[in-house]
C-alpha cells in the first residue's frame, strides 16, 4: 500500500488498521493484497482516543484514512474521531459529509454561483408517489440522454447512462437500492478535468480522465485499463488558471479541510468548466490521479504525505483552541 510504504520510509511507524464488512476493526497487513482486515480485532477508546488492540494498548498520535464511499468518506468514521479526541488526515465532519451528497454539494456549490450540471433530486417518496411525473419532469427539464445516480454514492456504483424514456425507470430504481435520495443530471459531452487541492486552499496542476467510451465506470476505475489519467492536463494556461480557482472556491465553500480532489467537465461545446462533485478522500495510491496532480504540481508522494500528517496536527490543534461557550 503506497501511503503505508511512504510513512514508512518517511520514519513513522504505522499501525495498519482494516474494516472488515461487517464493520469491526483488525490489525491488517498492508503488504497482503489483496487487503484484508483480519488481524487482531481492534477498538479505539473514548474519549481517550486510544487504539485497543485485544488486550494491549498501542498509543499513536494520528489517524491517516485510506477509505472510500459510505461509512468512510462521508464523516462517519471523522465523527469518531473527532470524538476520541484524535488528530487525523482530510476532511472534518461537515466537509465529508457534504461532499458525498451530491445532491447538497451542487446546491452549495450553485449558490455561490458556479455552475454544475443541471440536475433534479428524488427522493425515494417522490418516487412511489408518482413515478411518471418524476420522469416526465426529468425528461421536460434536462432531456436524454441523462445520467442517474445514488445521491451519496462513489466509485460509479449505481451510476447510469440513460438514452431513452425506455431505461430510466429501471435506471432510478437501481439507483434507489444505494441511497434514498436519487439525483438525475443532463449528460454534458466534457472532457473529465479534475485537481487536487490542500489547505490555503491551494490547487494542484488540472489533470484529465480520458475515457474511452465516454463514461467513467466503476470497471475502468479499477478494473481494465480503458482509461488513463493525464497530469497537467492539456488545457490552455487561461482554462487551467480558470478550474484551479473553482476548485479553490469549491473547496472553501463545502468547508474541506486537508485534501480534496474537485471533479468538473469542461464542456466541449460552451467551454465552460461544470462542477460535477468534490471528494473528502480520493485515491490516493502512487498511481491515483491525486498524488498524480500533486507530483505534476512539483511535490513527491513522501513530501504530500508528510504534508498532510502536519495538516492534520494544525487542524487538531486549531480546533481544540476554539471556544466552547
Ligand atoms: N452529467 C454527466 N454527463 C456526462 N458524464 C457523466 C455525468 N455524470 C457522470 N458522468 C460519468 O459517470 C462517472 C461517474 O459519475 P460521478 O458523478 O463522478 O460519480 P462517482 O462519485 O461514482 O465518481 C463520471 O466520471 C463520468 O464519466
Ligand atoms: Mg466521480
Amino acid at each position: 500500500m503506497s501511503v503505508h510504504d511512504a510513512l514508512v520510509e518517511g520514519g513513522h511507524r504505522v499501525i495498519p488498521v482494516g474494516i472488515a464488512r461487517d464493520g469491526a476493526w483488525h490489525l491488517s497487513d498492508p503488504t497482503f493484497r489483496p487487503f484484508r482486515a483480519d488481524g487482531r480485532a481492534v477498538e479505539l477508546s473514548v474519549p481517550a482516543g486510544v487504539l485497543r488492540v485485544v488486550d494491549h494498548e498501542a498509543e499513536f498520535d494520528v489517524v491517516f484514512p485510506v477509505l472510500h464511499g459510505p461509512q468512510g468518506e462521508d464523516g462517519i468514521v471523522q465523527g469518531l474521531l473527532e470524538t476520541c479526541g484524535v488528530p487525523y488526515v482530510g476532511c472534518g465532519v461537515l466537509g465529508s459529509a457534504l461532499s458525498m451528497d451530491k445532491d447538497l454539494a451542487k446546491r452549495v456549490v450553485e449558490a455561490a454561483g458556479i455552475e454544475t450540471t443541471p440536475w433534479q433530486r428524488v427522493f425515494r417518496h417522490d418516487w412511489d408517489m408518482g413515478q411518471r411525473s418524476v420522469m416526465d419532469g426529468a425528461a421536460h427539464t434536462l432531456g436524454y440522454p441523462m445520467f442517474v445516480k445514488p445521491s451519496a454514492q462513489g466509485s460509479s456504483i449505481g451510476v447510469q447512462r440513460v438514452e431513452d424514456e425506455t431505461r430510466l425507470k429501471d435506471a432510478i430504481n437501481s439507483a434507489f437500492r444505494y441511497d434514498s435520495k436519487v439525483i438525475i443530471e443532463r449528460a454534458v459531452d466534457g472532457r473529465e478535468i479534475e485537481v487536487g487541492v490542500l489547505d490555503g486552499p491551494r490547487a494542484s496542476v488540472p489533470g484529465e480522465v480520458i475515457v474511452e467510451n465516454g463514461f467513467y465506470t466503476y470497471d475502468a476505475k479499477y478494473a481494465d485499463d480503458s482509461s488513463r489519467f493525464e497530469a497537467p492536463a492539456q488545457l490552455s494556461e487561461a482554462a487551467a488558471r480558470r478550474v484551479r480557482i473553482l476548485a479553490e472556491q469549491v473547496f472553501a465553500e463545502l468547508g474541506l479541510s486537508g485534501l480534496a480532489r474537485v471533479d468538473f467537465f469542461y464542456d466541449r461545446v460552451s467551454r465552460r468548466f461544470l462542477f460535477n462533485e468534490a471528494n473528502a478522500l480520493p485515491g490516493f495510491t502512487s498511481i491515483s490521479g491525486f498524488p498524480k496532480m500533486w507530483i505534476a504540481s512539483g511535490m513527491t508522494y513522501a513530501e504530500l504525505c508528510s504534508h498532510l500528517i502536519d495538516a492534520a496536527f494544525t487542524r487538531h490543534e486549531e480546533r481544540s483552541r476554539l471556544a466552547i461557550r
